[in-house]
């Protein structure tokens, strides 16, 4: 067996054309962890009124709805919940989006009230794709939740239904978002440039 080094991943790949942002003195808190927690469980109360009564099935966009999932999910007090983790890049080393996103395996979604989550609507490229895309597939509703929302960033009308904080246009990493793959793990939200 062969282990993958970072260079297996090319969100890691220096890109020339578009060197990312000037790293400055480091990550600096923008949202403090407390916060965040604090907004988190506020957001699984909404939800758990907003979808009382029925048997959802939530859609998180990995990898960096990793931490708000594992959280959010946790305080949603819904008794019928099934979870599928997908996958939907349009970053790929770089910090503007640069692709069209593609959309990973979807589950069968006919019929089922959908709980999709995202970590940050930028553009609104995503998750307006996977919107369509599960309205396609036959979805009975689609409730949107992000942790973030870069509103003043939108290239497609796009407005989430429950959103954690309004953020500026800021390159932000940390509570599962990255750079390059890095600083996912901060427990903060951060921003990098100086
Ligand atoms: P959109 O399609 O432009 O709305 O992009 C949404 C995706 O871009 C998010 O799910 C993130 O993965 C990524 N993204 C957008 N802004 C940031 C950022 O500031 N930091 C890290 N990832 C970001
Ligand atoms: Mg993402």
């Amino acid at each position: 067996m062969t282990l993958g080094t970072d260079d297996d991943d090319n969100r890691t790949r220096p890109d020339p054309a578009n060197p990312g942002p000037s790293l400055g003195p480091g990550p600096r808190t923008l949202i403090p962890a407390p916060r965040i927690r604090r907004r988190v469980r506020q957001l699984g109360r909404i939800l758990t009124t907003a979808l009382a009564g029925r048997s959802p099935l939530c859609i998180t966009l990995l990898d960096g709805c990793f931490c708000f999932a594992a959280d959010l999910l946790r305080s949603i007090a819904i008794p019928d919940l099934q979870v599928h983790f997908a996958r939907a890049s349009s970053y790929l080393g770089q910090t503007t989006a640069q692709q069209t996103p593609t959309l990973g395996d979807l589950p069968t979604v006919s019929g089922r009230h959908l709980l999709l989550l995202d970590d940050i609507l930028d553009s609104g490229a995503t998750l307006d794709a996977l919107y369509r895309t599960l309205t396609d597939h036959g979805a009975s509703s689609i409730t949107t939740c992000v942790l973030l929302d870069k509103s003043g960033q939108r290239r497609v009308p796009f407005t989430a239904d429950h959103v954690g904080f309004v953020i500026p246009n800021r390159f932000v990493v940390g509570y599962g978002l990255d750079y390059r793959n890095r600083f996912r793990h901060l427990p903060d939200i951060c921003t990098l440039e100086p």
